[in-house]
């Protein structure tokens, strides 16, 4: 079965109880169990996996070689500004989707440019957590599942 890595970056932890009118009332562990079950009846597996930890990140893009089919990645603040996180996306042959949960373009200035997208697959912006479940139609498509 091909296996997908959902991560989830800084702040993301706190989802449901974080400016819900920005990020909405779900929390982190229902997000991470709506998206495995529609991995799994998309035929794929998900594994989950959420730091406030720049470093933590880096370590779970490298450990994703040789394993997982693609990454569903959430960034949350690092997508501004993380060229290490970039240099990670680009060191490994694992695509990523970046996800992000609001709109960026309708919120700060700074969150309108993501350091990321130019080495990622694609991105979806601004759909909630429907978002999350696009990208696992993306890459069932792009793995011809
Ligand atoms: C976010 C948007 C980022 O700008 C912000 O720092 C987050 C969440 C989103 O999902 O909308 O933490 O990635």
């Amino acid at each position: 079965m091909s296996k997908l890595l959902l991560i989830n970056g800084p702040n993301l932890n706190l989802l449901g109880t974080r400016e819900p009118d920005i990020y909405g009332n779900t929390t982190l562990k229902d997000v991470e169990d709506q998206i495995t079950k529609f991995a799994n009846e998309n035929g794929m597996e998900l594994s989950t996996f959420q730091s406030n930890h720049e470093g933590q990140i880096i370590d779970a893009i490298h450990d994703s070689r040789m394993k997982y089919a693609g990454i569903i990645f959430n960034p949350g603040a690092f997508t501004h500004y993380s060229y290490a996180i970039r240099d990670a996306i680009a060191s490994v042959d694992v695509p990523v989707i970046e996800v992000h949960i609001s709109n960026v373009h309708k919120r700060e200035e700074f969150r309108h440019t993501s350091v990321l997208a130019p080495v990622c697959e694609g991105q979806i912006v601004g759909l909630g957590i429907t978002g999350y479940k696009l990208a696992v139609i993306a890459f069932k498509e792009r793995l011809s599942l």
